[in-house]
């Protein structure tokens, strides 16, 4: 049967995918953000998960104001890097796992999450720049790739609650899989950031961090905490972190801590990146 073993939850700033495209990796600017992914790396190297669920939000590249799904599950068997305004990134098409995906789809709808199913969508730096992180610069990424977008740019974005229970459907859905897979859920955006007006480059140290911390131990708390608390504490675009409770979700209740970094300035957002893994 297929299983979920591990939840991987990261900031996904366009300006690092440009940074590593245009080889200014090692820079000292960007060198400690990189550095901060080298445990990353190998760690997932090892585990060489079969398939990855991607959960990250689309940024008006995909869907414009006049399609907005709350949550779209990409079916399709490759997605392709989208153009933001600069073309798009040098990186490789994303190969998607359309079984599983549409196992997942009827799983989850029968189970009343209403996903969207999309069949073809470009995707964005919130889907490519963790990738970069987690993997380099393969020929071909080295796992399948399950996108699902989820809508934290137009109001109202779900409830971290209808996240961290559309996690557990998911998990619910994969382990009901025959094939032997080895899944891990990537929750991405965030950490404390806000891009424009007067509060723009609002960075709340103490909040991401007890944002973790419940992440990891107390997920269910956490997932009652309401949209509004997220834009005053962590800024407008620190909503993004509701997707982290759908990885979190799909874990099991206890895990396993494995890797936590956080640095401050990465654009002018504060990034954050948790390994997590189910007690085995
Ligand atoms: C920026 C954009 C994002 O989508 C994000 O999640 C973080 C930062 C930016 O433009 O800097
Ligand atoms: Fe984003």
């Amino acid at each position: 049967m297929a299983k979920i073993i591990a939840s991987v939850n990261c900031s996904h700033v366009p300006a690092i995918g440009a940074a590593w495209d245009n080889g200014k990796a090692q820079q000292p600017y960007w060198a400690p953000i990189f550095n901060g992914f080298d445990f990353s790396k190998k760690w997932i190297a090892d585990l060489k998960p079969d398939v990855v669920i991607l959960v990250y939000n689309d940024h008006a590249s995909a869907f414009s104001l006049e399609i907005i799904p709350t949550f779209a599950l990409g079916c399709a068997p490759e997605f392709k890097p989208a153009d933001e305004g600069w073309g798009p990134r040098p990186v490789p098409v994303v190969k998607g796992h359309p079984e599983l995906a549409c196992h997942i789809a009827q799983s989850v709808i029968l189970d009343e999450f209403d996903l969207t199913i999309v069949n073809k969508m470009d995707v964005d730096h919130g889907l490519t720049v963790p990738l970069t992180l987690m993997f380099g610069q393969p020929q071909e990424w080295p796992c399948k790739v399950i996108p699902l977008a989820v809508n934290v740019v137009q109001f109202p974005p779900p409830t971290g609650n209808r996240c961290f229970n559309l996690g557990k459907a998911i998990k619910k859905a994969v382990e009901a899989y025959p094939e032997d897979l080895r899944v891990v859920v990537f929750g991405t955006g965030g950490m404390s950031h806000q891009l424009q007006g007067t509060r723009a480059g609002l960075i709340n140290r103490e909040w991401d961090m007890r944002f973790l911390d419940s992440l990891v131990k107390n997920p269910g708390e956490l997932a009652k905490m309401p949209f509004i608390e997220y834009v005053r504490e962590a800024g407008s675009e620190g909503i993004e972190l509701v997707m982290w409770l759908i990885s979190r979700g799909a874990l099991n209740e206890k895990v396993r801590e494995v890797y936590r970094f956080y640095h401050v300035p990465c654009s002018n957002t504060a990034l954050g990146h948790l390994i997590l893994e189910n007690e085995r």
